[in-house]
């Protein structure tokens, strides 16, 4: 038996705002019933922009039902601006806490919330967790997703991901992933403040222009390169040759990668060394379909 406390308990027997709002402003939907959990959130703004009512429909455990139940609390009365720093954490806060393998349905709570409000935004009806390289294939996780709960809920193993998110709880190959992209993460806290962009002219020891050019990639690469469905991948730091691999959309389209590559050259040169150059590793790329005729 999971431990609950009274406030998961009271949410779960009385869950507050149950259904679906007609007309709704915003609508997100998270989830899905073959992982088991799903989970639709609606809600209606009100004067001045603020959240008058919200409801909640899902498909879960206690957990699940509790930390819906809450959120649509939570919400209500908030600005969309104000709803939109709820974490999941202060979810499960607010619930006194979950057990430890519950916390991914406070996760789904805030995925839902933020797929409201982008739909409310922007209209679309963009699924959140399509965003970024899937990483865990047996739940749908990608890789954004991942950071994020490290990031929110400092978490150091991959048993805690699998907790927050789900990811790594079925075939057990996606594992080696999420522990390297838990190194990262944590890597990066330690390391943030201590390294900044590089003084021209500045001798790097090694050591120093690896991890720069690693850093160069995850904070300025990366993210633009996710926006369209690809990534990037560090393969070797060579003198002054740094060996990366796209994936993703990035090495199925010549046209892509030949721009890509150029944007990569750019800004490492900017931020780690004016004499560094670029070379894609075929090998370990994706099986790319060229469209090169
Ligand atoms: S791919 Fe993540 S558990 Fe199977």
């Amino acid at each position: 038996m999971w431990e609950y406390t009274d406030k998961v308990r009271d949410h779960f027997f009385n869950p507050r705002n149950v259904g679906e709002i007609d007309n709704a402003d915003g609508v997100g939907e998270v989830g899905s019933l073959a992982c088991g959990d799903a989970l639709k959130l609606t809600f209606k703004l009100g004067e001045k922009g603020r959240i008058k009512d919200a409801k909640f429909k899902t498909f879960g455990c206690a957990s699940a039902i509790a930390t819906s139940s809450v959120l649509t609390e939570l919400i209500k009365g908030k600005t969309l601006e104000e709803a939109a720093k709820i974490t999941n954490k202060d979810i499960a806060d607010y619930l006194g806490g979950l057990p430890e393998q519950k916390m991914h349905c406070s996760v789904m709570g805030r995925e839902a919330l933020e797929a409201a409000i982008e739909n409310y935004k922007n209209g679309g009806t963009k699924k959140h967790e399509l965003e970024g390289k899937v990483v865990c294939t047996c739940f749908g996780v990608t890789e954004n997703e991942i950071e994020r709960v490290i990031r929110e809920n400092d978490l150091a193993t991959v048993e805690q991901v699998t907790n927050y998110c789900k990811a790594g709880g079925g075939c057990g190959g996606c594992k080696g992933e999420i522990e390297k992209i838990i190194e990262r993460v944590q890597g990066e806290k330690e390391k943030a403040p201590a390294v900044a962009a590089p003084k021209k002219g500045r001798k790097l020891t090694n050591i120093a222009k690896i991890q720069l050019v690693q850093q160069t990639i995850n904070e300025q690469i990366r993210p633009a390169l996710r926006a369209h469905g690809g990534n990037i991948e560090l393969i070797d730091v060579d003198g002054d040759k740094v060996i990366v691999a796209f994936r993703g959309m990035c090495a199925q389209c010549h046209l892509t990668e030949f721009t890509i590559k150029d944007v990569v050259e750019t800004k490492l040169r900017e931020f780690v060394s004016p004499d560094l150059y670029v070379e894609e590793d075929k090998e370990s790329a994706d099986q790319p379909h060229h469209h090169r005729g």
